[in-house]
């Protein structure tokens, strides 16, 4: 397993479109075993391909327990709202107030081609979330109302974690 580099906002492939994972061999295996070291190392909530220069419909998000892997997700189902505090690995050092479904449900293919589906609350549906966006091209200062103030910022008091 390697660490890999975690591109930062203003790299063009943030904003790029991902390509659909058809092969769950051990290159896959590879990229996510480096997914998520690199996560865990930079004690992030979810990481996405493109943020580590691979345009691929990957991301992971570490529900606290476990880290899970989704390949070629699709979101079925997403209900109520929630506004809060949202950062990201790629926007190092800030925090914007977003907006997003409460309960989400996703289909995805894990490491070997098979397809689960898990339902997230509260703070895993925004990570779900925000990582799906990712393989579209879009960060969640695109969708925020505003960044959050360091005042804020320092109330919440929970500045180690990113997604
Ligand atoms: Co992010």
């Amino acid at each position: 397993m390697a660490l890999r580099n975690i591109v930062k906002e203003g790299d063009s492939i943030l904003g790029k479109k991902t390509r659909t994972v058809t092969a769950f061999d051990a290159r896959l295996h590879t990229l996510l075993d480096d997914m998520q070291e690199t996560l865990i190392d930079s004690n992030g909530v979810g990481l996405a391909a493109p943020q580590v220069g691979i345009l691929k419909k990957v991301f992971l998000v570490d529900t606290g327990e476990d880290v899970l892997e989704f390949i070629n997700p699709e979101i079925l189902k997403t209900s109520g709202e929630q506004t809060g505090c949202e950062g990201c690995l790629s926007v190092p050092g800030k925090y914007g107030i977003v907006t997003r479904a409460n309960v989400v449900t996703v289909r995805a293919q894990d490491r070997f081609g098979e397809w689960y589906e898990v339902e997230g609350e509260e703070l895993m549906a925004r990570a779900f979330l925000h990582e799906y966006d990712h393989l579209q091209g879009v960060l969640y200062t695109a969708r925020m109302e505003r960044f959050m103030t360091q005042e804020e910022i320092d109330e919440l008091n929970s500045g180690d974690e990113e997604e």
